[in-house]
Parts: structure tokens; C-alpha cells; sequence
């Protein structure tokens, strides 16, 4: 019997309508479009600006849009998986609400965080319940409400993220597409230069806390910086040696969305031409869980199958990583 591989097999993808655009956060905080623009890339970001409505909002969005494209009958979804940093509620899993609210009556959902990385670890995990041959249809959701969390008065991070997510099916391949390869890598002593402090199990919110902003997300912007290129750089790179892959063999690097000079710094590590590089930062910013499946939602037109990809990612955590994969579809 032949080996069993786990490949996407249709992708989607939602943002929201509001644009949070350069000139607009010029009106917020000390800054201007051209520091933006080349320091990090970004020109404009969306904004989930309805109240009460949280990260699951976006992950139904995204779920449906693929399921309304693909076809697929939500009832044969098996497991339900969404990969976030900024869950709807503590304890009541997003995934599970995300699942019944999109008919996956059938399925197991459960979250998986692991910042700017959980899309990228998240792909492991659907690819080994799918090559396990036990389950047909693992749907992965990357989704992020970064803006419930985002300081609009804090410079540091207000320009860089926002709201998103995108959603990719995995189902068993018979032919040898899909996940190949991956190179997956933490390191704790990253946590103190991104996180938010308060509101986890070490610091419970309190309204002390809250008066100080502690409750919102803080960056040492040049650590993560300088970790983000060396990291991602290298383990693209190892990924492509382990697996005697050129950058002529390359037909998409698809690559985290935190800022453009990262993500150059990639491609040149591996003297990759841009022509062969995913980027969509100028219009959503950094989405976290979402950039990922967001680069596939937007490019999906233009893979064919047997592409060769290559994915890397780096987050708070600090967390990174590669995965190789071969695309397994023409539009
Ligand atoms: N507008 C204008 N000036 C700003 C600014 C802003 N939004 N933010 C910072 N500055 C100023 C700083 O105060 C500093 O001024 P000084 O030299 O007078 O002290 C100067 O610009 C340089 O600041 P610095 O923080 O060194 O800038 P940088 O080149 O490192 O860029 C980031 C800042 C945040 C864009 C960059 O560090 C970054 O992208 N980091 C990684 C972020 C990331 O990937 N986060 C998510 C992880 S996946």
C-alpha cells in the first residue's frame, strides 16, 4: 500500500472590513507612514471592530469560505484545529465553538498556541492525524484578534499587527504531495522580550494591572527582531540542506508576515529572487496565527500542483521553524 502524505487540499480566508491604514494610527501615536513603511513594510492593517465578537468570528469567517469554495460536506470533518494566540475566552476552547458553528458536528476540536509559530506547528499536527490513517479531513484554522490585545497608544506594537485568519483542509494523499519535510524549534528564554503579562495563570488580571496597561502585549522589538532573522533564516536554510532543495527547486517561499526585513533577510540567506516570495504584510500587517494561511488564501491561484514550498515562521515564545510541502492541486 502506498504511503500515506497529508496535503491541503483547498484553502480560505477572511479579514475584516475595517482598514487600519498608516495615516490613521499617524493620528494615535508619534509616527508617520514613511518610518512605517520602511522599517517594516506594512502600509495598512484590518481591524475587528464589533464588540463582542472574538477570534472565533474570524476563524468562521475563513471555515466558511473554504468549505463554500471546496465543497465539503462540514459533517465529515473529523478534527477541527485553531491555531491562536488570542482565543475567544480562557478554558472554552475557540476550536470547539468554531467547529459547531460551522456544522463540523462530527468532529474534535481543540486550540493550539504557540504565538507567531501555532499555524506553522499546527500543520504538524493535522499531517500526523491525517498520516496516522485514522482521520480523512483535519481542518487547521490560523486565527488572530490582535487588536484585543494591542495598546493604541504603544507605537512599539499598535503599527504591526492586526485581524485575521485563514484556513487550510488536510486530507491523506496517495501520490506523495503534501507535508515532506519540517524542522520545528522553542526556546523559553525568549518569553520575556514578547508576551502580555497579565492575564494568564502567573498574573491574573487585576485592575492595578490594567491601569498600567500589563494586560496588553509588550515587545523588546529589537531582540525579537534580531532573533526572528537569524532564526528564520537558518532553519530555512537547514531544511533546504536536509533536503538537497535549490532556490531553483523553490517555486514559493511562504514566509511569517512579522516585517518585510525579515522576511528579506530570508530569501537572501537562501539568495532566493523576490519573484518567488509570498508577501501580503503591506495589507493585513503581522495577524500572527493568520499570515500563513492567509499567504496561501491570496496565492492559491497560482500554485500548481507539484509546486515545491517552503514555510517558515518565528514568534513569541520564542517559537520557529520550517516545513517543506509540495502543493497538491491546480485551481
Ligand atoms: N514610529 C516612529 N518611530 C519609532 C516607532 C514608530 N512606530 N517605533 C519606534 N520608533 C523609534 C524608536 O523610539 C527609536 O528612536 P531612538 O533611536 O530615538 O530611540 C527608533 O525609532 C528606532 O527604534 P527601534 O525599536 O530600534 O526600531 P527598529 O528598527 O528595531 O524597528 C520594529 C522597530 C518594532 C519595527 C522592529 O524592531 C521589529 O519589527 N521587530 C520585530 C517585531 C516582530 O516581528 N514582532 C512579532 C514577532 S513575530
Amino acid at each position: 500500500m502506498s504511503k500515506i502524505t497529508a496535503a491541503i487540499t483547498a484553502v480560505g480566508g477572511y479579514v475584516p472590513e475595517y482598514v487600519l491604514t498608516n495615516q490613521i494610527l499617524e493620528t494615535l501615536v508619534e509616527t508617520n507612514d514613511e518610518w512605517i513603511t520602511t522599517r517594516t513594510g506594512i502600509k495598512e492593517r484590518r481591524i475587528l471592530k464589533e464588540d463582542g465578537k472574538g477570534t472565533s468570528y474570524l476563524a468562521i469567517n475563513a471555515a466558511k469560505d473554504l468549505l463554500n469554495k471546496s465543497g465539503v460536506d462540514p459533517k465529515e470533518i473529523d478534527l477541527v484545529i485553531v491555531a491562536t494566540a488570542t482565543p475567544d475566552m480562557k478554558a472554552a476552547a475557540t476550536a470547539s465553538y468554531t467547529a459547531t458553528e460551522i456544522g463540523a458536528i462530527n468532529a474534535f476540536a481543540f486550540d493550539l498556541e504557540a504565538a507567531c509559530s501555532s499555524f506553522l506547528f499546527g500543520m504538524s499536527v493535522a499531517a500526523r492525524y491525517i498520516e496516522s490513517g485514522k482521520y480523512k479531513k483535519v481542518l487547521l484554522i490560523g486565527a488572530d484578534k490582535n487588536s484585543s490585545m494591542i495598546n493604541y497608544k504603544d507605537r512599539a506594537t499598535c503599527i504591526i499587527f492586526g485581524d485575521g485568519a485563514g484556513a487550510a483542509l488536510f486530507e491523506p494523499n496517495l501520490e506523495g504531495f503534501g507535508l515532506q519535510d519540517e524542522l520545528l524549534r522553542s526556546d523559553g528564554n525568549g518569553r520575556e522580550f514578547l508576551q502580555a503579562t497579565y492575564g494568564g495563570s502567573s498574573y491574573p488580571i487585576t485592575p492595578e494591572a490594567i491601569a498600567e496597561g500589563k494586560h496588553y502585549i509588550f515587545q523588546e522589538g529589537k531582540m525579537v527582531f534580531k532573533n526572528a532573522v537569524f532564526n528564520m533564516a537558518d532553519i530555512t536554510e537547514k531544511i533546504l540542506v536536509r533536503n538537497n532543495i535549490t532556490n531553483d527547486d523553490i517555486a514559493w517561499l511562504v514566509p511569517h508576515q512579522a516585517n518585510k526585513r525579515i522576511i528579506d533577510a530570508t530569501a537572501s540567506r537562501i539568495d532566493l529572487d523576490e519573484s518567488k516570495v509570498m508577501m501580503n504584510i503591506e495589507r493585513y500587517g503581522n495577524t500572527t496565527s493568520a499570515t500563513l494561511p492567509l499567504l496561501l488564501f491570496d496565492y492559491e491561484k497560482q500554485l500548481k500542483k507539484g509546486d515545491k514550498l517552503i514555510f517558515a515562521a518565528f514568534g513569541g515564545g520564542f517559537t520557529w521553524g520550517s516545513i517543506y510541502l509540495t502543493w497538491a492541486y491546480n485551481s
